[in-house]
């Protein structure tokens, strides 16, 4: 993998996702029934036998697909490559292969190749290729991954593998399938459309490494420089991903994606109605920039080919806002605060510093800044390392965007200290002392504190930057931080559920100290887990901390006392700070 790809994906930033195929035309409803899962999932979830499901094939007419217009309606928005479902779980073909009849071109009255159009559109308006194919499971195939029900069942009550038509695992050979079927339609994939700029494989579980391996092997060989999701299994992948709508809450270091939804669906599904903001659509995305990671958003077009009117008003809603921002987003460098700022997201392009604001008082102060502003977009003045920034009424605009510029490429101290009054101290820039019943790496019990920057049989930090499992009350995480001036601070603690899994449900007390004085012993809120089956967050006040004057000191958290054997863990998200 070249250095330049790498780069180049990353400069990417923003992807189309799109999720097309059969399961369009029942969209989610079946005999007056509504799935209560994700759409494209449908002959698992009502365990449709393949001869049946096969049939929706001669009613798949998508007339108004028009691969012109969805390309020119994402390039609109600013999107830079998209990623194509050219064969997912169903196994149905959604490009012409030679390899397996169950395809689009041979089986349905349409005819076309949706993907050739797809690439030719793409190279009109400049965006990349990529390609979505499930290397694992394939429910047309007999021998098509199925890791049965010991990994559990998807949301909870649909099988992985095809197991109602082909119920009897010993008989299946997963190396007939995969050597059969995988290589030689990724090679067509790679060989017959051009350049592909993303290879995103699917729900690895438990593939076996050999041939996660084979795979990249080949991907490798016909273009080197096509990136491979971490999904492909087996450390195989060239960069990492995220969890389904998931983001991040602290800077990744590693090239990055996250897939997200407009919905709560990626096939289209005619009873999902919780489509989110453009708002909030475009906060993510910024929030993700300014983290170094690419925001994957998915369209789920319907059975005629069309975006719903929903994907039209946000992307177009997108779009406006997009204008007069791409270069303060695209080929951008992350945000260089050590923490997330609570004002605003900040990227960087050579010496200019973008502020894309979540709060706009009528001032803002910003320290720790090492050299000098020669230019801004706003009224500001510096004395030493502080940088204060007088704003106009912005109020009521979707994250509007003002810029810095440096003489030369922004410094800011890396310490941990209020901006403009507030800190958002995450788990990650946090130091971890695991305590007395912590043991090493080798699994033998250490008797003294032992400090461990990668959490051994207690808390974990998850992917997304997130504590996660924290159940052990003799764990503590330490953060040095300096403050430019005494005051009192507000604490809250940000804590959210995790993806599927249950909300936190144990005990709900936190221990904060100040330099070895208790500043504050509080309940938190419970967060919520439904409507939307993903992450949910909750802030809960949990003190004040006054600091008599300027300077450094340590602030220690202590996990909950769990008391029942069965009390949920802690997933904390961030401790906050607020100047009051
Ligand atoms: C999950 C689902 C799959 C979907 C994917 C998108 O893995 O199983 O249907 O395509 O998420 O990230």
């Amino acid at each position: 993998m070249s250095d330049n790809a790498v780069q180049a994906f990353c400069d990417r930033k923003f992807g189309m996702f799109i999720h097309w195929g059969l399961y369009a035309l029942p969209g989610g409803r079946y005999k007056g029934k509504t799935m209560d899962c994700i759409g494209e999932w449908f002959q698992s979830y009502f365990r449709m036998p393949n001869e049946e499901y096969a049939k929706f094939a001669s009613k798949f007419n998508p007339v108004n697909f028009n691969a012109d217009e969805w390309i020119r309606k994402a390039a609109d928005a600013g999107i830079k490559y998209i990623v194509f479902t050219t064969k997912h779980h169903d196994g149905f073909c959604m490009y012409d292969t030679k390899v397996s009849d169950y395809n689009i071109v041979k089986m349905t009255p349409f005819g076309r190749d949706p993907l050739r159009e797809l690439a030719e559109a793409c190279r009109k308006y400049n965006v990349r290729l990529g390609v979505y194919y499930s290397h694992h499971l394939d429910w047309h195939e007999p021998d098509g991954g199925d890791p049965g029900t010991e990994l559990g069942l998807n949301c909870g009550s649909m099988s992985w593998g095809n197991d109602w038509d082909f119920p009897d695992r010993s008989k299946k050979d997963f190396s007939r399938y995969f050597y059969g079927k995988v290589i030689p339609q990724v090679t067509e994939l790679l060989t017959n459309y051009g350049e592909i700029c993303e290879l995103w494989c699917d729900c690895p579980m438990n593939i076996k490494p050999e041939f996660s391996r084979a795979l990249r092997d080949l991907v490798k060989k016909l273009q080197p420089d096509c990136m491979i999701n971490a999904r492909i299994g087996n450390g195989c992948n060239d960069f990492q991903g995220l969890g389904d709508n998931q983001l991040l809450h602290s800077k990744s270091t590693l090239p990055i994606e996250s897939p997200g939804t407009l919905n709560n669906t990626w096939g289209f599904k005619y009873d999902d109605h919780d489509w989110k903001p453009a708002a909030k659509v475009i906060e993510q995305l910024v929030s993700l920039t300014e983290k170094n990671a690419n925001y994957l958003l998915n369209v789920g077009p319907n059975a005629l080919g069309e975006f719903t009117p929903e994907t039209d008003r946000i992307f177009s809603e997108i779009a406006e806002w997009m204008h007069g921002k791409e270069d303060a987003i695209f080929a951008t460098r992350p945000t260089p605060f050590p923490q997330e700022l609570d004002f605003a997201y900040c990227t960087r392009k050579g010496n200019q510093l973008n502020f894309f604001l979540r709060k706009t008082p009528s001032e803002l102060k910003l320290d720790g800044i090492l050299n000098r502003v020669v230019r801004a977009d706003v009224e500001f003045q510096q004395n030493g390392e502080t940088v204060t920034l007088k704003l106009p009424n912005l109020s009521g605009r979707t994250l509007p965007l003002i810029s810095l510029e440096f003489d030369g490429e922004p410094r800011i101290r890396q310490e941990l200290m209020p901006q403009n009054g507030t800190l958002l101290l995450s788990a990650t820039s946090a130091r971890i002392v695991e305590g007395k019943e912590a043991r090493n790496s080798e699994g033998i019990e250490v008797d003294e504190a032992a400090i461990v920057h990668e959490v051994t049989n207690h808390a974990k930090i998850d992917r997304d930057g997130t504590l996660c499992d924290w159940n052990n009350p003799s764990d503590t995480l330490e953060w040095e931080i300096s403050f430019p001036e005494g005051g009192n601070y507000a604490l809250s603690a940000i804590t959210q559920t995790r993806w599927k899994k249950q909300p936190w449900s144990g005990d709900r007390s936190l221990t904060l100290n100040w330099n070895d004085q208790t500043v504050c012993v509080e309940e938190l809120l419970p967060e919520t887990n439904f409507p939307s089956p993903y992450f949910t967050k909750k802030q809960s006040p949990v003190g004040v901390l006054h600091v008599p004057a300027g300077g450094r000191g340590k602030l220690v958290l202590q996990s909950p006392e769990i008391r029942s054997e069965d009390a949920g863990k802690i997933n904390l998200n961030s401790i906050q700070i607020s100047r009051i």
